[in-house]
């Protein structure tokens, strides 16, 4: 078998697709919070895609990919049986995972395939894991049946109201407060946005809050200082000394403006990239 090969490709929604790649030496050694960084073809971006599952047993690893950009769009028009060009990896520092008491797993979007991993962990280091899944509407909320079988609770928001409750994650999570939960610390992967303010309201409810930071990345390994944070005053790597920090204390609103400074360019990639789909595969 060859490295890369994807194995299964599994759509979870319109723009969400779920990759079974075969990569043994990452999947010996993956743990939560880890990440990789794909390329599709030669000359092509680097992106980092968390990991979502491994088999050390099968050499395999499991990656949740949105289309959001021109290159996340190309990796989810490969098949079954195609490869990657480059699967770099296992990146970041895994998860500190510990006995926390209770805690809630915090997913928006995508972002709820990326704590996955953590929540797992966190329910076999036997803390009481509860799950708070956050989406716009129904069809983009994400492995609610998976989160449901591993976690203690799971409740569910999505801004339309189409299934669970109609708001937010930090609604969602208020709510669990004024029903009486007492939560230790918090997880939270998704939008910058929704992450600041989560992490905000815990840190008002007396929960220690975590987040996943998400800045572009060029070389994953501490090199190019492209995925800067500031954490605490302190300028940090999010690619080696992250990619989840404390995030009381994180600087949301410069992440903010890191992350679009590229937006227009980003725009015209992806606008590219579809004219030329078109042409190619006739399925647009
Ligand atoms: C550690 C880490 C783990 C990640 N895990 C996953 C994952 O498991 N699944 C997944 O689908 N995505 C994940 N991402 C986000 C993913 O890397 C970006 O969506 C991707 O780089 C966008 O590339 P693109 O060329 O398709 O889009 P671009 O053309 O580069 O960007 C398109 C849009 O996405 C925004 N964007 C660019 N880079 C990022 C970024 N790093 N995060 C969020 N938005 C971005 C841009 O501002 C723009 O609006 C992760 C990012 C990091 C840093
Ligand atoms: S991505 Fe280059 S230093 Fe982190």
């Amino acid at each position: 078998m060859q490295e890369n090969t994807i194995l299964v490709k599994e759509p979870l929604n319109s723009a969400v697709v779920k990759f079974v790649i075969y990569k043994p030496l990452i999947a010996r050694s993956a743990k939560a919070g880890q990440f990789v960084i794909l390329r599709g073809r030669e000359g092509g971006e680097r992106v980092p895609v968390t990991l979502v599952d491994w088999d050390s047993e099968k050499g395999t690893i499991t990656v949740i990919i949105q289309a959001i950009g021109k290159s996340t769009a190309m990796f989810n028009s490969l098949k079954q049986g195609e490869q990657f060009l480059n699967v770099a990896g296992p990146l970041g520092t895994p998860v500190e995972i510990k006995n926390y008491g209770t805690v809630a797993v915090v997913g928006g979007g995508v972002g709820i395939a990326e704590v996955y991993p953590i929540a797992r962990a966190l329910k076999e280091a036997g803390n009481r894991v509860i799950a708070v899944l956050g989406a716009r509407t129904q069809e983009l909320l994400i492995l609610e049946n998976e989160m449901t079988e591993l976690c203690d609770k799971t409740v569910c928001a999505t801004d339309d109201g189409s299934h669970g409750m109609k708001g937010m994650v930090t609604d969602a999570i208020q709510a669990l407060h004024d029903g009486g939960e007492k939560i230790n610390a918090g997880f939270i992967i998704g939008p910058i946005p929704m992450m600041k303010f989560t992490a905000r309201l815990m840190d008002k409810l007396g929960i220690t809050p975590y987040a996943s930071l998400n800045p572009i990345m060029l070389d994953g390994t501490g090199m190019c200082g492209c995925c800067r944070v500031t954490v605490e005053g302190k300028v940090r790597f999010a690619c080696v000394e992250g990619p989840m920090f404390p995030a009381r204390t994180i600087d949301f609103d410069e992440l903010i403006r890191r992350t679009s400074e590229y937006k227009p360019l980003e725009k015209e990639s992806l606008e590219n990239f579809q004219k030329d789909h078109v042409c190619k595969c006739g399925l647009h």
